[in-house]
């Protein structure tokens, strides 16, 4: 038993949405294209599932956020995929691929066979047994990667209003679901290993701003240290949670978000893998010549970065990335329709130019970040609660901004200030100008 696509997503998250929308304005045809996702609904805005998802009001909830709302104003509602003729092969896990016969198989035994492959798996929730804690399977405990993971932890949180949470982590997650919590009633201590919270992009003094907002709200940090074991109920439950130091404390549920890991397993040995994802070249081509990879899954040049392979886990490099395959796979789409030649030309395409973005969005407060955080650090503005960033600086020139409480404007001024890696021959000087100097550069 088995079906034969011209091209296959494999993977129904952002990058597929991307992808699809990409492939019908490119002018796929019925039956040419086919989307294969583990989940049973059709590719949504995953980032809306630890904020519009979890509000106590008038919550987020689908067809309200599939992809592409962000693009387009378009919604990729499964009748939009209906009517323009793309598959959607939903509640279907792949658990083999084969690049070199080029066919996929599913949990169920159908073999699905592809010309052109585009590997967008995401990754997965890092678990606590990964690092040596048991116990994060109870009832209270919750991940969040997916839609049926938000839509548990709308119901835990449920059950414990007016209740104490644990996060754990300082991270994205960790951050985001905690003032969801907060917002919900629910009182909040967060525990992570780091000094600060947002290590991996939070400077101290930023940091320290975010973490005064939140205390003011009431949250409680405990850093620097992780959690050793769970305690339980008869039932169970984890009542609380317990610390390295030995310290206990009492919990009515735990929000879990310790990392991912990108979902590579299946190529493994058969494609180059870096840094953790699968490595693409500049076209998101990988390895094998027919097999394309994007979203969190692919490591790819930075060429801002000197061509530095990065593999980056948000949203934005997910919906470009999608793109600029779909762009290099279809490349002489008005010459050549069938994909034996497509694949044959994504040399026609430039390499993928990508200014690394992030943003987030808690309580009232909202940051975009571009470019890298390393090198040396460039504080301006009102730490006290109006406007303020950094800038980071690395011989000489600006490669990362942050700005907390932008307008557009402003934004874009500070992804211009990096994109060009503007030179800084007066250090002191952007210091007192700050913001200023991105909008009049
Ligand atoms: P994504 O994870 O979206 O999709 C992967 C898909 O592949 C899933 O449908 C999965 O089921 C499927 N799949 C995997 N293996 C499979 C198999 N073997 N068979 C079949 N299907 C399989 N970023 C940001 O910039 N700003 C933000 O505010 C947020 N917020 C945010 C909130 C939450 C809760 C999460 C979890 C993540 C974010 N992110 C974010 C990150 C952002 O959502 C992420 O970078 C993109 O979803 C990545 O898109 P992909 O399509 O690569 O993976
Ligand atoms: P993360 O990498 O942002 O943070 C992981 C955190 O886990 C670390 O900061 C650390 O505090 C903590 N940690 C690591 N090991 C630990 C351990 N053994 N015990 C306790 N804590 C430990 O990952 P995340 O917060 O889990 O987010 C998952 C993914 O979702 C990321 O790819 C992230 O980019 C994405 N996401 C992005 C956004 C956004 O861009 N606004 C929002 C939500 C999620």
């Amino acid at each position: 038993m088995g079906r034969a696509f011209v091209y296959v997503i494999l993977g129904g998250g952002v990058a597929a949405g991307y992808a699809a929308l990409e492939f019908s304005r490119r002018g796929v045809a019925p039956g040419e294209l086919c989307i294969i996702s583990e989940e049973t609904v059709a590719p949504y805005e995953r980032p809306a599932l630890s904020k519009g998802f979890l509000l106590p009001e008038a919550p987020a909830r689908l067809p309200a956020f599939h992809t592409c709302v962000g693009a387009n104003d378009e919604r990729l509602t499964p009748d939009w995929y209906k009517e323009h003729g793309i598959e959607l092969v939903l509640g279907t896990r792949v658990k083999s691929a084969d690049v070199r016969r080029k066919t996929l198989i599913t949990a169920m035994g159908e073999t699905i066979s592809y010309k052109v492959l585009i590997i967008a798996t995401g990754a997965r929730a890092l678990k606590l047994e990964e690092f040596g804690v048991k116990g994060s399977d109870a009832v209270n405990v919750c991940y969040l990667r997916n839609l049926a993971d938000a839509s548990r932890l709308v119901n835990v949180m449920q059950s414990c209003n007016d209740g104490n949470a644990v996060v754990i982590g300082g991270g994205y997650i960790g951050m985001e679901c905690a003032a969801a919590l907060v917002t919900n009633r629910i009182k909040v201590t967060m525990v992570f290993p780091e000094a600060h919270c947002m290590a991996r992009l939070f400077t101290p003094k930023i940091a320290d701003f975010y973490e005064g907002q939140y205390e003011s709200k009431g949250v409680n940090f405990i850093k620097g240290t992780v959690l050793t074991s769970f305690e339980n109920d008869s039932e169970g439950k984890v009542t609380a949670v317990i610390l390295k130091d030995g310290t206990r404390v009492p919990t009515d549920m735990v929000v879990v978000g310790i990392g991912i890991r990108a979902n590579t397993a299946l190529f493994d040995g058969q494609l180059a893998i870096e840094k953790g994802g699968i490595k693409v070249n500049g076209r998101m081509q990988t390895s094998n010549s027919s097999v394309y990879a994007v979203g969190d899954v692919a490591a790819f040049p930075v060429k801002l970065f000197g061509g530095d392979i990065r593999r980056l886990e948000h949203v934005d490099s997910a919906r470009k990335t999608a793109k600029h395959a779909v762009a290099a796979i279809m490349a002489p789409e008005k010459s050549a329709k069938h994909a034996v030649a497509a694949i044959m030309a994504p040399e026609k395409t430039a390499d993928f130019d990508y200014l690394p973005f992030f943003y987030s969005r808690v309580f009232s407060f909202s940051w975009q970040f571009y470019g890298d955080n390393v090198g040396q650090v460039i504080h301006y503005g009102d730490f006290s609660g109006g406007k303020f960033g950094a800038y980071w600086l690395d011989k000489g020139r600006i490669i990362g901004a942050f700005l907390e409480g932008g307008n557009r404007e402003e934004y874009e001024a500070i992804a211009k200030v990096v994109k060009h890696k503007t030179t800084i021959k007066d250090v002191s000087e952007l210091e007192r100008r700050g913001l200023d100097y991105a909008l009049r550069s």
